[in-house]
């Protein structure tokens, strides 16, 4: 087997697109196939479909060469040694994954395998779906030796998928065929090796050449397992410091304190312990709701999965409420808003709580002007612009003669604005932060009464002073 392996990755979207410039980073050959022509025509062409650091730097480096995009998906996986399926796995009304997309790829591959090729399933799936995989192979005429079906789960975060990828805590490999794994660790070598920290213009990142990652083979039922309870975890973490933070709001203490000092314990760790509007994005609502799915239909209790989506749901109501609190009345105020994307660093408002909240308070009749540095031309599709919304061109067009300004979305920009200009620019300088921003006392060193979540209100003594100016 030479160091470069030939790969075909089948999907474009983020997992597939990311995936397939990382294995060509990585040294391999890549061919990504997309059923979308439009988007092979758009990819060909040289544009980068999402908003994601690194990613047009080694599309412009790869495209056409280490990379090629096709719709032809019985020519992409010809001569390819490993096929990673990456197409999408939605949610369904009652919350199980809909996975009409992976099946079709895997009959679509049976028809076109003639030598021996390892099929990777990299999109998240529920357990048994690594044999069903095998099963449709089987059923559509493919001998068991010219195939096996892999787990490799996918952990990227979206706003730093190249570097997650490249940088990962640890390496995934669910198989029970040694001969798969070969081909599998062959793959991964330059990272598991430490290689590719070593060339000069890798991606940076944690793993180095002295503490690369680790690859860790599992059974394949485990590995969909991990990446699936992976993702509760995450989110039911979440959840409990949103309702720790509801418990500090009550009592008057801070969460943020409160979390500093649970994530001192190196048992529960620092990180995914910020309070907020709840999770949003394209996996953990999909992917909690999936889990419980596949408890129940395993005869499981796990109803602490349904608390946590619970939890998750109230986070935004409580939001409004506070918003409501704030103001007394809602009919009719002007509200500042900022962020629509469902977190800092990304486009993407798939599940975002900030579009959910901006949909309940034009419901609630306020006017609101609104501003995301990335997500506003995807929002405008969901949620036009109309006269109780327009979209402005930065956070203090947002600010301008509003009765509050919100924060839903943590962009880093939004942490560091002149306040003082803010003050000037508000109708009342009053700010509610759904993010966690700011630290509250600075927020009164500027003369704005400060709402945010789970830590005592700041009001600023003289917080309606400011009618007007600008
Ligand atoms: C997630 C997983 O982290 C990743 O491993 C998996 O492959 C895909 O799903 P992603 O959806 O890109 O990644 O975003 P993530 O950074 O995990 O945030 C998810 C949501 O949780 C966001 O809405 C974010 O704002 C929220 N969040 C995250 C919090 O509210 N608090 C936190 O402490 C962390």
């Amino acid at each position: 087997m030479s160091n470069t392996i030939r790969i075909a990755v089948v999907g474009s979207g983020y997992v597939g697109l990311v995936a397939a410039v990382c294995f060509a980073e990585m040294g391999h050959s890549v061919v990504c196939v997309d059923n979308d022509q439009q988007k092979v025509d758009a990819l060909q062409g040289g544009d980068c479909p999402i908003h994601e650091e690194h990613l047009p730097a080694l599309l412009e480096r790869y495209r056409n060469s280490k990379v090629r995009f096709t719709n032809d998906l019985a020519e992409a996986t010809r001569g390819a040694e490993a096929i990673f399926i990456a197409v999408g796995t939605p949610q369904s009304g009652s919350g199980v994954a809909d996975l009409s997309y992976v099946e079709a790829v895997a009959s679509e591959i049976a028809r076109s395998l003639t030598t021996y090729t390892v099929i990777v399933e990299k999109s998240t799936v529920p357990v048994y779906t690594n044999e069903w995989i095998r099963r449709v192979m089987e059923r559509n005429g493919v001998a068991q030796h010219l195939f096996d079906v892999v787990s490799n789960p996918e952990f990227l975060r979206e706003g730093t998928a190249v570097r997650d990828f490249l940088h990962p805590d640890r390496i995934v490999v669910g198989t029970d065929s040694e001969r798969a794994a070969a081909v599998l660790s062959k793959i991964y070598e330059p990272l598991t090796t430490g290689s590719y920290y070593e060339q000069p213009s890798a991606i940076d990142g944690f793993c180095t050449s002295h503490e690369p990652p680790p690859l860790l083979l599992t059974s394949t039922k485990s590995a969909e397992i991990i990446k699936h309870a992976s993702n509760a975890f995450l989110a039911l973490k979440i959840s409990f410091i949103n309702a720790v933070s509801n418990l500090c709001e009550a009592a008057n203490a801070d969460v943020e304190q409160v979390a500093r000092g649970m994530g001192m314990d190196s048992r529960i760790g620092p990180r995914f312990l910020s309070p907020g509007i709840g999770y949003g994005g394209s996996c953990f609502p999909k992917d909690v709701a999936a889990f419980r799915c596949v408890a129940e239909q395993l005869g499981v209790d796990f109803a602490l999965l349904a608390e946590v989506e619970n939890i998750n749901k109230d986070q935004k109501i409580r939001f409004l409420n506070k918003v409501r609190s704030a103001l007394w009345t809602l009919r009719g105020k002007k509200l500042g808003v900022l962020g629509l994307a469902f977190k800092g660093g990304t486009d993407d408002i798939r599940e975002s709580p900030a579009i959910e909240i901006v949909q309940m308070l034009i419901a609630e009749g306020c006017p609101i002007k609104v501003f995301d540095p990335a997500a506003m031309e995807r929002a405008e599709q969901v949620l036009p612009s109309s006269s109780s919304l327009q979209y402005v061109s930065d956070a203090y067009a947002a600010s301008k003669d509003v009765d509050a300004l919100l924060i839903l979305t943590d962009w880093s920009e939004f942490a560091r604005l002149d306040l003082q200009r803010l003050n000037r620019l508000m109708r009342y300088p009053i700010v509610i932060d759904g993010r966690n921003l700011y630290d509250p006392e600075l927020m009164i060193e500027n003369g704005i009464t400060y709402f945010s979540v789970g830590r005592p209100t700041k009001h600023h003594v003289h917080e309606f002073a400011a009618a007007g100016a600008n």
